[in-house]
Order: structure tokens, then sequence, then C-alpha cells
């Protein structure tokens, strides 16, 4: 429904026809008429309302709000982004005046009401997202985080959920036990629901890792997947994360545009493969990308080790965060190399080809920025060779029971090293399997034959200008 911005030049008739241009306060606050309110309220009303203005509502309109004294208040609140129109908008009046006249209750849960059905077909086709939605009426925020988490355990079985300090997911049971925005809140109120593990929310202003975005590489999520689901929490008992898309009484936090989308690839994945936790893994195939800087042992050796941690760290933060760009797996760091998995989760390979060549042409403009950076720094440029490669790959949790860590496993991979190590700085050398199958337009500047270490027949490469 779009409604015409609504701005009521006067209150209505009890107030005389005054032209509101501001704000009019007649009495010290709270008035006569409030306070009385204000004392009645503390002797019926619950306690549990917490209410720190003593603004005792009247009437209100557009944006302006009459207390009980007839001071008028320009309100900044619309009933905490309730009225979005701004007070009583005359088409919704209107529309609650029709209904109050046709019917009031017959319960939407127990029978059918045509404007339910049509309110829920409208909001289906307004909300954001693939595919078909259906539509849950609730009473409030706390009702539908409820509803949420009872259809996450009922969908996925599982018994575990994150939820992010500073959140706030309303006062019902469920809700406060993934609130963890002020302890007040909770105080007396203990045990939980259990199962919840909170974990920092993208503050970049106090990054809680200390890190600097962009170049921490959104560490806040790779931290849930590197640590928590390694050590506390087996990811295939995860049946939700919940999330403000801004962290309201958290502090009104605005995260980084990749943080929802990254949180967003974790339940997609956790959906996707719901035994990732354990041991061993499917077969499939996936494009594998391994990266390695050139001569860097020896520029090592030429600088002090706390330079040799800050070319490295820096190094990373820049590649790490153009591979999550592209949904790369990081697998492995090995020194100054990293092997990357573009995962194609039970779909065609091509998109997943696609995100690896184009990951590898931008780490490689990357590295232009990345140079500039250490340069300042007095720090010596460096070169990266990135070999890519498709193929068969054991993709799971591998290792021992008491140290396991997602990744894969296959001769495909041995084969990515190979081809990595014959690309020379600044290039990029791919197989024929990726050459076949990527669908941008690529500049090969050369092909050639090469026979392999452990491969018995040649394998055939190109390298391809970034
Ligand atoms: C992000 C968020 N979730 C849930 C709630 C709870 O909503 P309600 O007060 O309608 O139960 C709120 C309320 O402020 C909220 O800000």
């Amino acid at each position: 429904m779009h409604l015409k911005r609504h701005s009521p030049q006067t209150l209505g008739s009890d107030l005389g026809e005054i032209k509101l241009k501001s704000p009019a306060i007649k009495t010290a606050l709270p008035g006569p008429q409030a306070s009385k309110w204000i004392s009645t309220d503390r002797t019926y009303v619950s306690p549990s309302y917490s209410r720190i203005y003593p603004l005792v509502v009247k009437k209100a309109q557009g944006v302006w709000v009459q207390d009980m004294d007839d001071n008028i208040f320009l309100d900044f609140t619309a009933g905490i982004a309730a009225c979005a129109t701004g007070h009583c908008h005359p088409r919704v009046v209107k529309a609650i005046k029709e209904q109050a006249e046709r019917l009031v209750h017959m319960s939407g849960t127990d029978f059918y009401y045509a404007p339910q059905i049509a309110l829920a077909e409208k909001l289906a086709s307004l909300a954001p997202g693939e595919g078909d939605k259906k539509v849950y009426f609730g009473n409030s925020g706390a009702e539908a985080v409820e509803a949420a988490f009872k259809l996450a355990r009922y969908h996925t079985r599982g018994e575990l959920n994150i939820a992010f300090f500073g959140a706030f997911h309303g006062r019902t049971m469920g809700a406060l036990s993934l609130t963890a925005s002020k302890t007040i809140q909770k105080k007396h109120y203990y045990p939980f629901v259990p199962g919840i593990t909170h974990i920092p929310y993208a503050y970049c202003y106090r990054c809680p890792y200390n890190l600097c975005y962009p170049r921490c590489g959104v560490e806040c999520v790779r931290w849930v997947e590197d640590t928590l689901f390694r050590t506390t929490m087996p990811p295939e008992q995860v049946a939700a994360i919940f999330v403000e898309p801004i962290q309201g009484e958290g502090g009104y936090i605005v995260p980084p545009p990749e943080f929802h989308a990254r949180l967003y690839e974790i339940a997609r994945e956790l959906l996707s493969r719901p035994d990732a936790a354990k041991l061993g893994g499917d077969k499939r195939e996936v494009a594998i990308l391994i990266s390695d800087l050139r001569n860097f042992t020896s520029i090592s050796e030429s600088v002090s080790p706390e330079a040799t941690i800050t070319i490295l760290n820096r190094y990373f933060s820049h590649m790490i965060q153009v591979i999550q760009g592209h949904r790369g797996i990081v697998v492995d760091f090995f020194g100054d190399g990293v092997l990357v998995f573009f995962d194609p989760l039970g779909g065609p390979i091509a998109p997943a080809i696609h995100q690896a060549v184009q990951c590898a042409l931008e780490m490689q403009k990357e590295m232009g920025s990345f140079n500039s950076e250490i340069k300042k720094h007095g720090l010596p440029e460096l070169a990266m060779g990135v070999g890519l490669n498709a193929g068969q790959v054991v993709v799971g949790n591998i290792g021992s029971e008491a140290r396991a860590k997602y990744g894969i496993v296959g001769s495909a991979v041995n084969v990515t090293q190979r081809i990595q190590e014959v690309a020379k700085g600044g290039e990029v050398v791919l197989t024929e399997s990726i050459l076949q199958r990527a669908k941008q337009v690529l500049i090969i500047n050369r092909s050639f034959e090469l026979k392999l270490k452990g491969i018995r027949k040649p394998v055939k490469l190109h390298v391809v200008q970034p």
C-alpha cells in the first residue's frame, strides 16, 4: 500500500485551529493531568513496562503528539517505528473503521479471513529473496522470533543456535534467551533455553578482534567456521543463526556489506551439508586454487621476523577478502601459500569455475594495492603465482576425532600445487578443464604442455592475463 505523505497542520477541534509548526509546551512536565494518570498507572499497571519518559499521550496525528495537558510534542519515535505512515493517517483510520464495522474477531487460526489472505499475498510479493514465500502473522517481534526459533528446530532437528552479543530479540523466554543486550533484561530469569552461543557482532568501530575492515577479511564470520565449528559447536547440530540486519539496542550498528552475505553462505552450507562435522566426506568435482608468493623465502631472510609477519598478515588480509568475496573456501595456509576451493554444493560446476577464475584474476589485481601498502612501510614489493584446476576430490572433515578440519583431499589438489609452481610472479596458470568451462572471456598469453611429477600424461596449461 502506498500512502501519500501526511502532514496535518492542525490537531483537531478540541485544540482549536492551532497551526502546528513547532512543539508547544505549556506546563511543567509531566503536567497536572499526566501526573494523575502516572500515579494511577503505578497502582494498577504492571511495573514490568520500563517507561523512561513521563509522557501520557492523549492523541496524535502525523508527527505531532498531544499529551493529557495539551502539550504538543514532535514525535521522533513513530510508535517505535510501528506508525511509519505518521499517526492516524486518514487511510489507515478509514481501513480500521471499515473493518471494525464489518467484523472484529472470529480467530484467523481457526477460520479464514479474506483480508488476512490478501495481506499475506501482498507481503509475499514484496518480501525480498528468491522462491515462494508464506506469511506467519504474529502479535509482536518477540512472537516472530519464537516462531522462527521453533521452525528452525523443527526443520533441521538441530539443537544449537548462534546469536550475537548486543542483540535484542524480545522478552519472551526463547527470544530473551537469544537476547544479549543488557544483563538487567536477563537478571533472575535463568536458566534460559539451552544450546545458544553468543558471538561478537560485526562492530567495526570497536572491532572485538581488534582488526580493521576491510583488511580483516570479515574475521567475525570466518571465526565461526575456523574456531566455533571446530571447537565447541558441531555444525551439523546448528538449527539457526539469529541476527539483526542492523543491530538496534546493541548500539545501532551497521555491519560491513559482506557480513550478512557471508553469514548467509554459512547458513546455506549448513543446510546443504548437514553432516559437515562428521569425519570423512563426499567425492565431488570442485575448482581448486593455490597461490604462493615468489621468492618469499629469500625476501624474508632480508627483513626482520616482525616485518615478515607484517608482510604476511597484510598479504593474507588482502587475499582473503578477495577469496571470500568470490565464495572461495580457504582450506589451508602453508607458509605464504593458500589453498582454496570453490564448491558447487550439488549444483553444476560451471559457476564454481567462474568464481575461481574471477577470484584468481582479482587476487593478482589486488597485489597492486597490497604492494603499494607495504611499500609505504619501506618493505619490498612481492609477486604471486596462482594455479587453477578442477577435479574430483573428497570434500569433508579430514583428520582424526581429536583434530579434524573441513577441507579437500585428492590428487587434483597435488596437481594444482604443481601447476601453481610453474606460474611466474603475476601469472594465473590454469588447466584445460578450467579453460573449457570458464564462462568469461579470457586472454591467453601462452599455452604449453607440461609433464608434471607423478602424473603420467603431460598436462595442457594456459597462462591467463589478469
Ligand atoms: C530487533 C528486535 N527484535 C525483536 C523485538 C521484540 O519486539 P516486540 O517488542 O514487538 O516483542 C524488538 C523490539 O524492540 C527488536 O528491536
